[in-house]
């Protein structure tokens, strides 16, 4: 029996490695349902993110910390069955891999099994070394995440740029370059100087995609949300909204209302 097999070439991990090579920047939003991810992925986006920021903008938390692996595997099997061409990785969240490497594991196969995703991302330096490299080892494929890390929010105390200091700096670009030698296929840098961006960037072969870092990476990523202005009273430096949902959505939404309020809604075309 053969399988249909779609003409769109996908996007692999070995792909995103040879557009940096070549200089092409790699583009990454966040996606956390099939509508959605069916307008990104028609869009071009390489990389979807079923990011943990669910919590904030899917589910209206404050923090990324409450969602469930459950939530997030829900989110990422939406996204899959959109997607015909992006790289879909999927947020281990928060409580399922920091006790051990054989919790890691167990959640990063999850994760794979149960949505079909083709990568997992994970936050966190040399106190998570173990966990990723048990993850590779079972094949899965991992992308690190280091600066701002906002699963540990509560650490850092704000939301301001990280790794100003020399010593966090430095010990940034150490857990950077132990990422990349234990095998992640690429790197999240979030809110830190563009030039100390840059430099990890310039010394690691993997591609580094940057929010908030600046435009000496690899690539960037937003949360579609924030790009997309849906979110309302999240507007930091790093964000460029291409458009005005909020505004496109609430006179769709009010007009609606006057129609139905005023009985023009439904009129008899719009009747069976
Ligand atoms: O969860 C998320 O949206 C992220 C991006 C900000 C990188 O991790």
């Amino acid at each position: 029996m053969s399988v249909h097999k779609s003409s769109i070439r996908k996007i692999t991990t070995h792909q995103l490695q040879e557009m940096k090579s070549r200089g092409e920047k790699i583009s990454m939003l966040t996606a956390y349902d099939y509508s959605m991810a069916r307008i990104l992925d028609a869009a071009g986006t390489d990389v979807l993110l079923v990011g943990d920021s669910a919590s904030n903008v899917m589910a209206g938390n404050d923090t990324t910390l409450p969602i469930t692996l459950d939530h997030m595997i829900w989110h990422a099997c939406g996204v899959v069955k959109a997607v015909q061409r992006a790289l879909v990785v999927v947020d281990i969240p928060f409580g399922s891999y920091q006790a051990n490497s054989t919790e890691a594991l167990k959640s990063a196969i999850r994760i794979m099994k149960e949505s079909g995703a083709h990568a997992i991302k994970v936050e966190g330096g040399r106190e998570i070394q173990e966990s990723v490299i048990r993850i590779l080892s079972a094949g899965v494929p991992v992308m690190g995440h280091l600066g701002l890390t906002p699963q540990s929010i509560y650490k850092f105390g704000t939301y301001s740029v990280r790794a100003k200091e020399q010593a966090e700096a430095e010990r940034l670009i150490e857990d950077a370059i132990m990422l990349e030698e234990c095998g992640c296929f690429a790197l999240v840098l979030e809110k830190i100087p563009a030039a100390l961006a840059q430099s990890v960037a310039q010394k690691l072969k993997i591609p580094v995609i940057g929010i908030g870092a600046g435009a000496g990476v690899d690539g960037q990523v937003l949360v579609v949300h924030d790009m997309l202005g849906i979110t309302q009273d999240f507007k930091p430096r790093f964000l460029r909204q291409y458009a005005d949902l909020n505004t496109i959505i609430n006179d769709a939404v009010v007009r609606y209302i006057n129609d139905v309020k005023s009985k023009s809604f439904p009129s008899e075309e719009e009747s069976y």
